[in-house]
């Protein structure tokens, strides 16, 4: 659980379904790859946004292990342009300290996509700025199970016992360990529903949905949902006049 907050309220790690791209498209009759690749603009748009304010990890869901399941022609296309987005902003991203992790299972890529992720993570892997999640064939529910899995292998080779498995443990082999949990999590596209994403690190989060399409998602939206998430009370199970008094005593 994460309680500390940063100086300026600011969430430090903010989660995002960046969905509508689809219907953004269809409204103007472009075929709906043109909608995804007006979506790759507003990650740009929207990752600059987070260097600039500080915002120590941006997680972004930007293939789900359901969407395997489109039309053939537009899993190939959405592959391409994964592909190529990494290819043409992985140098923009290191300089701008951005550190990028792919989230998923990986395995059910092609080895050139394989490749090219591993590539972009080691080439920006010391870097120490905004750690940029996207998450690629990603589901909340494998992200447990592989957590399970590693944490199964590890008793089974006596490294760890069953008495060591507690919430704490299992935090610690989730796919992004090494992060904050999501203070914000962002839904675009007007529907309002997680879809399997990060399940096990949504649990205190707070969540804002917003009608925008994502192609058409920008910084005074960003800002509102941000303005949005400052005016919440936090209170991780605690009163309301507990979180105030512990906030004048700064311990949250
Ligand atoms: C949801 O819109 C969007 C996706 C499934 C893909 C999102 C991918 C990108 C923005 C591009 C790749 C991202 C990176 C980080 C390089 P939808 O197609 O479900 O829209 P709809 O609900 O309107 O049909």
């Amino acid at each position: 659980m994460n309680e500390l907050m940063t100086d300026n309220g600011n969430p430090r790690h903010i989660a995002i379904i960046m969905d509508g791209n689809g219907r953004w498209a269809e409204k103007r009759l472009f075929p709906r790859i043109l909608g995804h690749r007006a979506g790759v603009k507003t990650v740009k748009k929207i990752v600059e946004y987070c260097v600039k304010e500080e915002i120590a990890a941006l997680s972004l869901f930007a293939f789900s292990s359901e969407n395997w399941r489109r039309p053939k022609k537009e899993v190939e296309m959405l592959m391409e342009l994964f592909f190529g987005t990494l290819q043409t902003q992985i140098d923009k991203l290191d300089k701008n300290n951005v550190k990028l992790r792919v989230i998923g299972d990986k395995s059910a890529f092609s080895k050139k996509l394989q490749d090219r992720i591993l590539q972009a993570e080691q080439q920006t892997e010391k870097n120490t700025g905004l750690t940029l999640v996207v998450a690629a064939n990603y589901g909340g529910h494998w992200d447990i199970t592989q957590a399970f899995q590693k944490i199964a292998e590890k008793i089974s080779k006596g490294e760890l016992q069953l008495e060591d498995i507690t919430e704490s443990l299992i935090s610690q082999y989730v796919t992004t360990a090494e992060l904050p949990e999501p203070d914000l999590f962002i839904r675009t596209g007007g529907e309002q529903r997680i879809s399997n994403f990060l399940l096990w690190q949504l649990a205190y989060t707070e969540f804002y949905f917003t009608e925008t399409l994502w192609p058409d998602f920008d910084k005074e939206v960003f800002s509102k949902a941000i303005e949005s998430f400052k005016s919440r009370q936090r209170r991780f199970g605690r009163t309301g006049e507990q979180v105030v008094n512990l906030q004048k005593s700064k311990k949250l």
